[in-house]
């Protein structure tokens, strides 16, 4: 099959390109090299299957393209210093770049997997309380339709992924194969030392015996996914058969229906051509920032110190996807533990740093 990967350059966009690949397809990789790595794609240039299309994704692709049979829309900045810095070109590779993909999906019939993010759902309540039940949204599951602000520094991210997903549906009525991926915490080999994100920030400094940064008093909780695991769901996501999966679709929805509180927060009288999203991560590998200092200091054998910042506005205080649909639907399974995947990750910064 022709896979195009728009991100091919990223993190994630590479790990992908790997997985695509290995399995024999070949794929078209376009980024502009924003926060992409130019040594990601050089792994891949020696083999025949690989394209490389350097290309902004907010302008039009080339016309030039063979028959493309899947699309993978990872080509946005991800890191919170990264898209703050460049909040246009993240609203952008967003909007115009999920429309410019979209259009290419219609025009080749090909399936198209939008990356969104955790971030669409902002900072749940723990709880809410409605008509004397109560419901936890922490572990967040999808028909929550988020908490969150729109003109904070986070939101040229968040929004424009939220507005990403209303450009998907629209094209999923008119007749496109799409599914959204919301993607909870990911790390693993491949990402930039520099890339500002938790775990690049506290492996980097552990390295170099210098002090690991900390945001607030460092009891924010996040769930760590290792990469191999996170391509696994997207893989899954990515290859489903509607019709496959159809009774199974409905046996998750039906497990809500009888406590379902209100409108506002689930919707699940959608047709079940739109339950098209999925949340991947690994809600098993939970830590607060403090606990995942420590294990790196541990595992890095560094005797770095720590240096507390205030916290960032906006900052969400816990992060836990509830993994219940991608697991019940697709059989996602999340393997690899925070110290397997860090010592993992640990080997690679030392090679590269
Ligand atoms: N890594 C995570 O934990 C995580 C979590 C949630 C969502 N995501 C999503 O997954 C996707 C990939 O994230 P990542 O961690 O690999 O980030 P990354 O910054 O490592 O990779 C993004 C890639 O997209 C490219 N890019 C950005 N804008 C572009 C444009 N307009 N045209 C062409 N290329 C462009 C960049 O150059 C880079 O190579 C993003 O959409 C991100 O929002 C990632």
């Amino acid at each position: 099959m022709n896979i195009l990967i728009a991100g091919s350059a990223g993190f994630l966009g590479a790990h992908l390109t790997k997985h695509y690949l290995m399995q024999g397809d070949c794929v078209y990789g376009v980024d502009h090299l924003g926060s992409g790595s130019k040594k990601n794609v050089n792994l891949f240039l020696k083999n025949g299957d690989y394209h490389f299309i350097e290309h902004d994704v907010s302008k039009p692709l080339p016309a030039d393209l063979p028959h493309i049979d899947i699309i993978l829309h990872f080509a946005s900045r991800a890191s919170p210093p990264d898209y703050q810095k460049h909040p246009f070109d993240t609203m952008d590779a967003n909007y115009k770049g999920t429309y410019n993909l979209l259009e290419l999906a219609l025009a080749h019939n090909a399936r198209f997997v939008y990356a969104s993010t955790s971030e669409i759902y902002g900072n749940p309540p723990k709880t809410i309380a409605i008509n004397s039940h109560t419901y936890t949204l922490i572990p967040t599951p999808e028909y929550f339709w988020g908490n969150v602000n729109s003109f904070g520094p986070r939101s040229c991210y968040d929004e424009s992924k939220r507005v990403g997903e209303a450009l998907v549906f629209e094209y999923i009525r008119k007749g496109v194969d799409a599914r959204i991926v919301r993607i909870f915490n990911t790390y693993g080999p491949l990402m930039r030392p520099d890339d500002g994100r938790v775990v690049t920030n506290f492996i980097k400094q552990a390295l170099n015996d210098e002090p690991l940064t900390i945001f607030g008093d460092g009891t924010q909780g996040r769930s760590y996914c290792f990469a191999d695991d996170l391509i696994d769901g997207i893989a899954k996501v990515a290859s489903f058969k509607i019709e496959n999966v159809r009774d199974k679709l409905l046996a998750y929805k039906s497990q809500f229906m009888e406590k379902r509180p209100s409108k506002y927060l689930f919707d699940l009288d959608n047709d079940i051509k739109l339950e098209r999203v999925f949340n991947v991560g690994n809600p098993c590998e939970h830590y607060s920032v403090l606990e995942l200092a420590d294990l790196i200091l541990e595992l890095t054998n560094s005797n770095s110190s720590k240096n507390f910042f205030g916290l960032p506005k906006d900052d969400p205080q816990d992060r836990i996807p509830d993994i219940t649909k991608i697991s019940q639907v697709l059989g996602y399974s999340p393997k690899i533990t925070l110290k397997q995947g860090l010592e993992k990750t640990i080997s690679y910064f030392k090679e590269i740093l």
